[in-house]
């Protein structure tokens, strides 16, 4: 197989002494356990029929929560330096909740394996509301909480996953949790998470935290076409999904016309908002072409979207697509990290790659290898145009519960029977262990 980094005329070109390479999880996707912790918005919205596809819940998932112990030892089978999962802040809300990530913690550690918690990755409390601002406070009081329990293990922090995400799929399209469709009126999710954000970065440091970042997803926009209508409709989309976020965040400026659509004592919000970051995470996928609305709704990658939309979402042509109908186009991860570098230069902290991954059938799954292949050399091309990288995070360790999607979508490297919880490892897995071995 011309890819296969066994093959010696063709490995994967190394990566720079000290690259992090990881896996990724969440703690609604992989945990189960729900009974033993408070409920969250997730749990609301699963609980309404209709919501998940295949009509599944996380109640169980991979039963994670009791079975740490066997996935720590995967990690260590694969012979990753990291493991991102997620801390899910109704369990640390719990008695006795945060105990179990004392656990995980000292199980990675013992395994060799570094900790990288996520702070906050869509499981909000049931009960609390992004578009309230107080969210903000009460979330920076839990991170303080888990700092003071976990930051004598833990070196790397990320705050937030993709922010971006929850607002537009949780409080603007509802088709996540908390199910809401305020279209540009969810803008405020977008603030308050931000602002959460800033100032959990203060409560970490004050803690004694010094490389910490935030996960944010990103992907090239191509435009449909050169027609001025195509071109202004992807600037848009453009705007909301590389730079509402990553504005705020580098330069401590939303996006031309957007501040004044944000709530509160916005400038004063956006010096909180910019504190340095150690890091900057990128979760990537693909790229999406997008268009001039067509005045329908357009269902797209799992996501209905309204005709009222200033754009449209089109398919990328000629490329290969995963099961879950995403493109795959490894280009697309140089493009964006280059043009990430030309747009914000030094402002930009080394970047991390948080997430990338797809989801397939099987247990021979040759179209995972070759999707990673493919972005490992297109990430090692950002690398030699001068991109700083300092770290690669599969999603997912396992197979798991993928949202609205359910159980359908298997992006793990590790096969989960979710009858009998077997987990067996994929052909992807011995893989990428012989990739990291090679690296070594
Ligand atoms: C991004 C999200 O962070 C993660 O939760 C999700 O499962 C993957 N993308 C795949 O859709």
């Amino acid at each position: 197989m011309a890819n296969d980094p066994r093959d010696a005329a063709h490995p994967i070109p190394r990566f720079p002494d000290g690259f992090l390479w990881g896996v990724s999880t969440s703690a609604h996707q992989i945990e189960g356990a729900v009974d033993e912790r408070d409920p969250s918005v997730w749990d609301t919205f699963t609980a309404e029929p209709g919501r998940v596809k295949d009509g599944s819940t996380a109640a169980v998932a991979c039963d994670h929560y009791h079975r740490y112990p066997q996935d720590v030892a995967l990690l260590a089978g694969l012979g990753v330096d990291a493991y991102r999962f997620s801390v899910s802040w109704p369990r640390v809300n719990s008695p006795g909740g945060i105990d179990f990530y004392d656990r995980l913690v000292d199980e990675l550690c013992a395994a060799g394996v570094r900790p990288v918690p996520t702070l906050f990755h869509w499981d909000l409390p049931a009960g609390l509301d992004w578009l309230e601002r107080d969210t903000a406070s009460r979330f920076a009081e839990y991170v303080s909480v888990v700092a003071a329990r976990l930051g004598d293990r833990v070196q790397k922090w990320i705050t937030i996953n993709e922010p971006a995400e929850h607002t537009l799929l949780g409080h603007a399209l509802g088709t996540h949790a908390p199910g809401k469709q305020l279209l540009f009126d969810a803008l405020p999710v977008a603030h308050h998470q931000l602002l959460g954000h800033g100032l959990a970065v203060q409560a970490l440091r004050a803690a004694g935290a010094a490389d910490i970042g935030i996960a944010n997803s990103h992907g090239p926009t191509w435009p449909a076409s050169r027609e001025p209508a195509d071109l202004e409709a992807a600037a848009f989309y453009d705007v909301l999904l590389n730079r509402l976020f990553a504005e705020p965040l580098l330069l401590g400026e939303y996006p031309e016309g957007l501040g004044e659509l944000m709530p509160g004592d916005v400038a004063g919000d956006l010096k909180v908002i910019c504190e340095p970051l150690d890091f900057y995470g990128v979760n990537y996928y693909a790229p999406t072409k997008v268009g001039a609305p067509q005045g329908t709704e357009i269902e797209f990658g799992g996501i209905t979207m309204p005709a009222e939309l200033p754009f449209s979402v089109r398919q990328i042509e000629d490329v290969p697509v995963t099961d879950f109908g995403w493109p795959v186009v490894p280009e697309g991860l140089t493009e964006l990290l280059t043009a990430f570098r030309d747009r914000y230069g030094d402002r930009l902290p080394p970047v991390v790659i948080t997430e990338n991954g797809c989801s397939y059938e099987g247990l021979d799954d040759q179209e995972r290898i070759a999707y990673l292949d493919g972005h490992l050399r297109a990430l090692h091309r950002a690398c030699e145009a001068g991109v700083d990288v300092r770290g690669y995070f599969v999603w997912s360790l396992l197979d798991n519960f993928e949202w609205a999607e359910g159980y359908a979508r298997r992006f793990g490297l590790v096969h989960v029977d979710f009858e009998t919880q077997a987990r067996t490892p994929k052909a992807s897995y011995a893989w990428l262990r012989d990739v990291l071995r090679a690296q070594r």
